[in-house]
């Protein structure tokens, strides 16, 4: 399957390396950093064998969906770094908004969808998953090596997943993981320039919230033994999740598996 960066990820000098298959293009990243890649560059495929989700689950990408992984080196902290996957986010969903408006103009009578950020690093389609992104770090010589990697569900969705997933192809868009791509390299070109190494970030921050899903909403946190309930209340200044509890209390949540309305009786459990 051909790739190409977009004309704005071009022009903004970003490089490529595209595989037909591979295991995981985060690792493939974190091997070229080791081995003195600086990027940015992006490392993608469109079938991945052995590819990393969040909190230790596989991600297999079948022949068809698009797997794709940014690395940088940077001089920030891991903290500060790990506030990309938000710009990251958006960077998709602009380029999944721009591909769902693009093909409802192909089929008249059809609408475009619209497309909503779970923290911390899902796109969703509806309640289902269409997206899912990993950052990883390593600190380099000359700095931090910080990948964000994004699987995309092109044609095909895992059945077996905690959040309801799905595919583009399933939603009506017709689009190819080359499409997919070309229109995320562009997005991430304008994101990444805008959360400018962090210093952007309260920016980054109240775009997000603007598409994110379950504000407001009755939420659930998985991370370890106990799980946090209450009400999903916004994203602080570092990108943690704020719930207020049923005391009053606001408790920031760094990580875990997140469920809201009705099904966060059920994530509680
Ligand atoms: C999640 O669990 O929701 C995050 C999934 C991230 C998967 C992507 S696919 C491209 C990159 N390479 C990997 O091995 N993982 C990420």
């Amino acid at each position: 399957m051909p790739f190409t960066l977009g004309p704005r990820a071009t022009s903004a000098g970003y490089r490529l390396a595209a595989f037909d298959q591979i295991g995981s293009t985060n690792a493939e990243a974190l091997s070229r950093a080791r081995a003195g890649e600086r990027g940015p560059i992006w490392f993608v495929t469109s079938e991945q064998t052995a590819g990393r989700g969040r909190r230790h689950r596989p991600w297999i990408a079948p022949r068809g969906n698009l797997a794709s992984s940014i690395l940088e080196v940077l001089s920030v902290s891991p903290a500060v770094a790990a506030t990309l996957g938000f710009a990251a986010g958006l960077a998709l969903e602009a380029a999944l908004a721009k591909l769902s408006v693009e093909a409802a103009l192909r089929s008249p009578g059809s609408d475009d969808l619209k497309f909503s950020l779970k923290w911390p690093n899902d796109v969703l389609a509806g309640r289902q998953k269409l997206a899912g992104i990993l950052l990883e770090a390593e600190a380099v010589s000359d700095g931090l090596a910080v990948v964000v990697g994004i699987g995309t569900n092109v044609v095909a969705a895992p059945t077996d997943t905690p959040t309801p997933a799905t595919s583009l192809k399933a939603l009506g868009i017709d689009v190819s993981a080359g499409e997919v791509f070309a229109a995320l390299s562009d997005g991430w070109a304008g994101f990444r320039g805008i959360w400018d190494n962090g210093r952007g970030f309260a920016e980054i921050r109240r775009l997000w919230l603007d598409r994110a899903a379950g504000l407001g909403q009755a939420v659930a946190i998985r991370s370890g033994t106990e799980p946090i309930e209450g009400m999903f209340d916004t994203i602080d200044e570092q990108g943690c999740m704020i719930v207020r509890t049923a005391a009053g209390r606001r408790v920031p949540v760094t990580a875990g598996d997140v469920y809201f309305g009705n099904a966060a009786s059920v994530g509680a459990r």
